[in-house]
């Protein structure tokens, strides 16, 4: 069993881009720019866009943060993201989700300038990836395919079997294993929650990619001997002996489950961190496009 290792791996991601920001500086570049905002005050989303500032901080990109609250209208928070799209020193924003009820996630992202959503979560944006069209691709599926990639591990010609379809992960996660490229040419099959005996298809697996937020959900007798695990759930559970008060637990039943395994992510160190420096990248992208 090999440990696909996220802290490793994506810390190397963020020093490569450490050194291209110090050689755009050097030649009298400006920096990139990444821009967050947040809205309300839910623990886990503070604590993802703090991260995502502290990331900016130390690849050298200039960030800025915007907390609103909770009680915000929908049409004043597209009027903020219309204020960031129209401004030329951001490169790409993101807006953290989930949004409280009353605002139309739909609308939100719909608001966002395309060439500045850095989350790749517009429909325009989606589309591109879905044609196999250069674009930004959403952090947490362009962290795993970058994983694969890195660790070199094949995925042509294998059975991925994906659990979940969220928008975010399962879904785009489908798109880019089947696609014409490496890693993809996988054979995919995607599992959601009114799939009849899930089991079925994660015993026939080759790769298991689970986005569900069941902690210890996947056991040993659920999938192959060699099976490659991509684990990207990542759930709060209570833990009196944290001095946080909490755990961060996966949906994989790891320490059974890995003998099993030919390669696996732990939780946490595994996919959280290549989202991280994922999203640094499609900064970069959205860049050097600007300053072509
Ligand atoms: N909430 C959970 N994951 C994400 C993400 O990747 N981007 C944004 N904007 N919100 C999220």
């Amino acid at each position: 069993m090999q440990i696909l290792d996220g802290i490793k791996l994506s810390k190397e991601i963020k020093n490569e881009i450490k050194s291209l920001v110090e050689s755009y500086k050097e030649q009298g570049k400006r920096a990139p720019h990444l821009g967050a905002i947040l809205v309300g005050n839910d623990g886990a989303s503070r604590t993802y866009v703090d991260n995502k500032i502290k990331d900016c901080k130390f690849v050298g990109f200039e960030s800025s943060e915007l907390i609103l609250e909770d009680t915000i209208s929908q049409e004043e928070l597209i009027a903020k993201i219309q204020e960031w799209n129209n401004d030329a020193n951001l490169d790409g924003f993101i807006v953290q989700l989930p949004l409280p009820k009353h605002i139309d996630q739909e609308a939100v992202i719909n608001a966002i300038d395309p060439n500045k959503d850095v989350d790749g979560f517009h429909p325009m944006n989606f589309g591109k990836m879905a044609l196999e069209m250069e674009t930004f691709l959403p952090a947490t599926p362009y962290g795993i395919m970058e994983m694969l990639e890195r660790y070199e591990v094949p995925t042509a010609g294998k059975h991925t079997v994906v659990i979940g379809r969220s928008r975010i992960v399962g879904r785009p996660m489908s798109i880019l294993m089947s696609k014409n490229g490496n890693p993809g040419n996988s054979t995919v099959t995607i599992t959601h929650s009114k799939t009849e005996d899930l089991a079925k298809y994660t015993k026939e697996a080759d790769i298991v990619i689970t986005a569900l937020g069941v902690p210890e959900f996947l056991k040993a007798d659920m999938v192959k001997d060699g099976v490659v695990i991509v684990d990207v759930g990542i759930t709060r559970v209570d833990d009196p002996t944290s001095p946080k008060g909490f755990k961060l637990a996966g949906d994989v039943d790891f320490e059974n489950v890995k003998e099993k395994a030919s390669w696996i992510t732990p939780v946490p160190g595994g996919v959280g961190p290549m989202t991280r420096a994922m999203l640094l990248k499609n900064t970069l992208l959205a860049y050097n496009r600007n300053n072509k």
